[in-house]
């Protein structure tokens, strides 16, 4: 009985949820306790930095060309500046990269939402041959042959042999880590009234209201997590490839918006490379496309709006600085 009735509400808070799709959560400061670790246990500082080099560790790439930094660069606002990242082989990725701020909080991963956690999608680059090019298999003894892993990954997890899993734990409890909180907008949120200029305020009343950036930009991450199509082109069919449904057609996930301003080029393609055309694209309801998201439309904004708009997403920007290690 118990059962049924959860299962119905589960199918009425679904339903609820699919058609009353303005019902924005509120724009709000990321709270760290609300961070879902793996078995509810924050990391430790040890996990972390192990996890933190890793990440800058070219031994991970088959050629040892390439880290997760190379493409994921914190001083790039940790993507790599480009379009479409590039290869350990010096291949063109089929995507951007996109930057890897507040992912704690996440639920999907990848534009196309095929890992379902950080650690799960930790394995994928180092494995995938247009990126690291580099079989699990081979990586395990390259590592174990380095005698500060060999040492660190016998503390942290308790096991003279490195494993997969653990390479995947650490790195994802060093990206949790990466935690961007503190920007104009949020002193502005938390009473600092004077933390915002009068051209982001107008940006952000814009943002909740007349420009409807919450349909889908909404919460402490600006993110609904959530897939959409806002009409960019089909080339790429996105989403609908892990679910094959072809209502998910050219549909992306929405990208969390903090430090928006350090990522350029934007979108899944990076075809757009500022903050302001990326505005104005929305302003003219995308281009057309059979299955853009309905709540893709004219915004008939004027171009202070669009200045406007630009200013508040500049004060959603909170640096992250993260010193490099030093490599084993
Ligand atoms: C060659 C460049 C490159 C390298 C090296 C690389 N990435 Fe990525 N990363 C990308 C691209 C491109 C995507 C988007 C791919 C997609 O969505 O299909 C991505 C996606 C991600 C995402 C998903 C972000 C999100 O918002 O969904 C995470 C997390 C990530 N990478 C972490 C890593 C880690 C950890 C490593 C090292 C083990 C790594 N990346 C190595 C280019 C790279
Ligand atoms: C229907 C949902 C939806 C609405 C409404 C929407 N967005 Fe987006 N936004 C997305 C999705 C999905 C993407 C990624 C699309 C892609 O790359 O194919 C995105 C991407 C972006 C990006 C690029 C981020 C990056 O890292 O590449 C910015 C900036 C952005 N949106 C700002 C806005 C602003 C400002 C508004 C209001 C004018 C807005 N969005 C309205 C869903 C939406």
């Amino acid at each position: 009985m118990r059962i049924s009735v959860s299962l119905y509400i589960t199918l009425f808070a679904l339903l609820f949820a699919t058609t009353n799709a303005s019902a924005a959560v509120a724009l709000t400061t990321p709270e760290l306790d609300e961070i879902e670790y793996p078995e509810d246990e924050p990391p430790t500082i040890e996990e972390i930095n192990l996890g933190k080099t890793l990440f800058f560790d070219k031994r991970l790439s088959a050629n040892q060309t390439q880290s997760c930094a190379t493409c994921h660069n914190p001083d790039l606002g940790f993507g790599d500046g480009m379009a479409k990242g590039i290869g350990s082989e010096g291949n063109s990725l089929s995507r951007n990269t996109p930057h890897i701020y507040n992912l704690a909080w996440a639920a999907v991963f990848f534009w196309d939402g095929r890992s379902a956690s950080l650690e799960d999608q930790a394995l994928g680059p180092i494995q995938a041959e247009g990126e690291m090019n580099m079989p699990i298999e081979d990586l395990l003894p390259r590592l174990q042959q380095v005698p500060f892993y060999q040492q660190q990954f016998k503390a942290i997890y308790g096991s003279a042999t490195i494993g997969a899993d653990e390479i995947a734990r650490a790195i994802a409890a060093f990206e949790r880590s990466i935690v961007s909180s503190n920007s104009a907008f949020d002193r502005y949120i938390a009473g600092n009234k004077a933390a915002m200029g009068p051209a982001s305020i107008r940006g952000m009343q814009l943002f909740e209201g007349k420009a409807k950036c919450t349909q889908c930009h909404d919460g402490a991450n600006f993110t609904d997590d959530s897939f959409h199509n806002i009409g960019l082109g089909i080339e790429d069919e996105g989403r609908q490839k892990i679910t094959h449904n072809k209502r998910m057609a050219g549909a992306f996930k929405t990208p969390g918006l903090r430090n928006s301003s350090l990522t350029a080029p934007y979108f899944h393609d990076g075809s757009v490379t500022t903050l302001e055309e990326v505005i104005r694209f929305y302003n003219k309801g995308g281009n057309t496309h059979q299955n853009k998201d309905q709540l893709i439309q004219p915004l008939n904004l004027t171009d202070q709006e669009i200045m406007d708009l630009v200013a508040f997403l500049g004060a959603l920007t909170s640096e992250v600085t993260v010193d490099r290690p030093t490599i084993p």
